[in-house]
């Protein structure tokens, strides 16, 4: 299989059985995001061990791609530091958008995985997860929106 249909099927892999889908009572921070766009919302909870994260799960409604980037987001994250999750919403954000925020073009397989190269308007869907993210790490209490 080339590339491009093995980040397919992790997309649909992710989408049909989402990894950490669960709301978490005992959450030290969690933040809302929303994408004006479509309506579709998440919802990302992290449960700190110190400066470790112990814990983080998602809920929410959202496209295919929303709820894939959401499920493997919450695996990168789980054991990283505050500082580390700063440094992947920086990183994965420089990946997908210029400095303009519009979608980036040759991104690779980042592009593949988040669907931009067919549907450039869904670096939105793609982005969603993170950027909530970011609100909960900086624990805003105002949902956040992908524009
Ligand atoms: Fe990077 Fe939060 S410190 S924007
Ligand atoms: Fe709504 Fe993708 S279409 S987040």
């Amino acid at each position: 299989a080339d590339l491009r249909e093995l980040y397919q099927e992790v997309i649909f892999d992710h989408n049909r059985n989402p990894r950490n889908f669960r709301r978490m009572e005992d959450a030290h921070r969690h933040a809302d995001g929303y994408n004006p766009m479509c309506g579709d919302k998440v919802t990302v909870y992290l449960k700190l061990d110190g400066e470790v994260i112990g814990d983080v799960s998602f809920q929410g409604s959202g496209c295919a791609i929303s709820t894939a980037s959401a499920s493997l987001m919450t695996e990168a994250l789980k054991g990283k530091t505050l500082a580390e999750a700063e440094r992947l919403f920086h990183a994965f954000h420089a990946m997908v958008t210029d400095s303009e925020g519009e979608p980036r073009a040759g991104l690779g397989k980042l592009e593949v995985l988040s669907g931009v190269r067919e549907f450039p308007a869904r670096v939105k869907c793609a982005t969603l997860a993170w950027h909530t993210l970011h609100a909960a790490l900086h624990d805003e209490k105002a949902p956040v929106s992908t524009e």
